[in-house]
């Protein structure tokens, strides 16, 4: 069995995507969920599906060992950061190579990096007057966003779409994709 680690800082319905995707797979599933903040939605709706969750204390940002052991004991083969906003520290990208997979609300290398995340990248786009936005599945380094592209699905956009209405077309497109991008990358 392949083994995800999901991390989240939010709601996660993302995570909850994919959760429910992997329910009953024949050789994948979640295995956990890991949140910097105590009160994510996202860490209750993983207890609630009988998911081990753990909380990221800021200072395992400058040293994850104890957090690079949980993931270790616990067999995790790849790491899905969905909707997570923290980086992830050198330690944690060495440990996992081509291990650590992200999803960004936009056609990266556009609208990315440092500060473009949530309602940001889609308010950017707007503004720039862009007919299409999308999504972006990337292995992650140390630097934000910026690792190589796995899959990107994109939508158009009319001219009365407002950032709120590129944020619902991007999710969409986030959930339809995500946990099929993920059985491909384990399959392989
Ligand atoms: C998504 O838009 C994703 O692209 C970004 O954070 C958001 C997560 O939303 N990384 P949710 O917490 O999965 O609902």
């Amino acid at each position: 069995m392949k083994k995800i680690a999901l991390f989240a800082s939010g709601t996660g319905s993302n995570a909850k995507t994919i959760i429910d995707y992997f329910k009953d797979h024949p050789n994948v599933y979640a295995d956990c969920l890991l949140s910097n903040k105590p009160g994510a939605k996202a860490l209750e709706m993983a207890k609630n599906k009988g998911l081990d969750t753990r909380v990221i204390h800021k200072d395992e940002l400058n040293d994850p060992s104890t957090l690079l052991n949980y993931l270790q004991e616990r067999g995790i083969d790849l790491i899905v950061l969905a909707g997570y906003l923290k980086r992830i520290p050198k330690e944690m990208v060495s440990a996992f190579p081509n291990r650590i997979i992200n999803i960004h609300p936009a056609l990266l290398p556009k609208f990315g990096g440092k500060g473009m995340y949530g309602m940001n990248v889609h308010r950017a786009v707007v503004e720039a007057g862009e007919e299409q936005s999308g999504m972006t599945i990337h292995y992650v380094n140390e630097h934000y966003d910026e690792g190589n592209i796995i899959f990107q699905a994109s939508c158009s956009l009319n001219e009365s779409d407002r950032p709120e209405d590129v944020a619902a077309k991007v999710l969409q497109l986030e959930h339809r994709h995500y946990a099929e991008v993920i059985e491909k990358l384990l399959s392989e």
